[in-house]
């Protein structure tokens, strides 16, 4: 397939690097591909970012059939951008396409388009410290149709947002909030992928978090809510006597490339690591018992996002002693330092991009 280049003749002021924040800004450029039964994908192109002309109709808009990415390019001091296991993204995009009856994309083409669309947004790609250009790959139903089915075609697109810190308290401990009155996901359901509507149904837990003074939720199990699954939008790491526990892929957890990593980071420290099942009266009684000493969580966006506060119900759990623990930030920096290039990757997890 012959990948189309249309060059926007009206590129837009690049951002203040030190004032990106997460999510607001947009490269001039955008990857798009079209699905129909009889083309199948077809007509990928790279064209001037901006806004689709949808029929009021359009399937997407109505039942959430659509699901996305998020990844990262990083520049590297050597000035070169590379990826972080692009390949496991476009992996669970499939994944996540199966299960919402959404065609699969060819995962080495989606990769070679990505690295197109970066190669004419190179000077996207920020170089402050702590930024990088996040990345974005869709997939949207796009009948204009009202009875509930699987549409029958589907656009596919990449856009690009130069980014900062996730949180507004950077790297610095967040308070979260065990919500009881609201799940995530259920055994069975999408919360294991990176469907829109497991988005929009963590919203309400999310404001009452916020309006009670905190910044996310902890999502307990869909059906005893009893079990840890998520942090926010992040997966969830305990440090347990020094050992690292996190819930065990339960089905109704997203499966985090971030997750992964950490997990093999452990291992390949000799840190003892267990995926397992474990509930928040556990939690508690490791925090009474003093051998819980740090909470973190764990995404693309964030990287590591250390917990220094946890309310369940009335009791209040104070993290550590508020500042970021030493085994989040050796996370932090291993993780970074791999992407960013400033160590040896030796998992075989970086990927020149340009
Ligand atoms: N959990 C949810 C619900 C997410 O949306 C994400 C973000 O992608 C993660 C966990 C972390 O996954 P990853 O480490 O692949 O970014
Ligand atoms: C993550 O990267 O950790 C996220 O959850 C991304 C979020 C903006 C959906």
């Amino acid at each position: 397939m012959k990948l189309e280049i249309i060059t926007n003749q009206n590129p837009k002021p690049k951002p203040d690097e030190t004032k990106l924040g997460f999510g607001t800004r947009f490269t001039d450029h955008m990857f798009n591909m079209d699905y129909t039964p009889d083309l199948k994908w077809h007509n990928p192109r790279i064209e001037p970012y901006g806004p689709f002309t949808m029929d009021p109709a359009t399937m997407v808009l109505h039942y959430g059939q659509g699901i996305f990415e998020g990844m990262k390019a990083y520049r590297t001091e050597s000035g070169s951008i590379q990826l972080f296991r692009p390949r496991d993204n476009f992996k669970r995009l499939n994944y996540s396409a199966r299960k919402l009856c959404i065609p699969d994309i060819d995962v080495e083409f989606a990769l070679g388009a990505l690295k197109e669309l970066l190669r004419v947004e190179k000077d996207w790609v920020p170089s402050a410290p702590g930024t990088s250009l996040y990345i974005r790959p869709t997939i949207i139903a796009t009948d204009p149709f009202l009875g509930v089915r699987a549409s029958n075609t589907y656009r596919f697109f990449i856009i690009l947002s130069p980014v900062g810190a996730y949180y507004s308290e950077g790297f610095n401990p967040v308070k979260i909030m065990v919500t009881r009155d609201h799940v995530r996901a259920v055994r069975g359901g999408v919360g294991d992928t990176k469907t829109m509507g497991n988005y929009a149904a963590s919203l309400l837990a999310g404001q009452e978090a916020h309006d009670a003074g905190y910044t996310q939720v902890l999502w307990l199990d869909g059906v005893e809510q009893k079990y840890v699954e998520e942090v926010g939008a992040m997966n969830i790491f305990f440090v347990v006597n020094n050992a690292l526990i996190t819930p065990a892929l339960s089905g109704s957890i997203l499966p985090g490339i971030t997750r992964d990593s950490a997990i093999r980071l452990a291992k390949s420290w000799d840190m003892p690591v267990s995926e397992q099942k474990i509930s928040i009266d556990e939690v508690i009684a490791h925090h009474n018992s003093g051998l819980l000493t740090e909470i973190f969580g764990s995404g693309t966006a964030a990287v590591i996002s250390p917990v220094g506060e946890l309310k369940y119900g009335d009791q209040i759990l104070k993290i550590g002693d508020g500042t970021v623990g030493p085994i989040a930030q050796k996370f932090f920096d291993a993780i970074m330092d791999i992407q960013y290039s400033r160590v040896e990757d030796t998992m075989g997890w970086v990927e020149p991009a340009v």
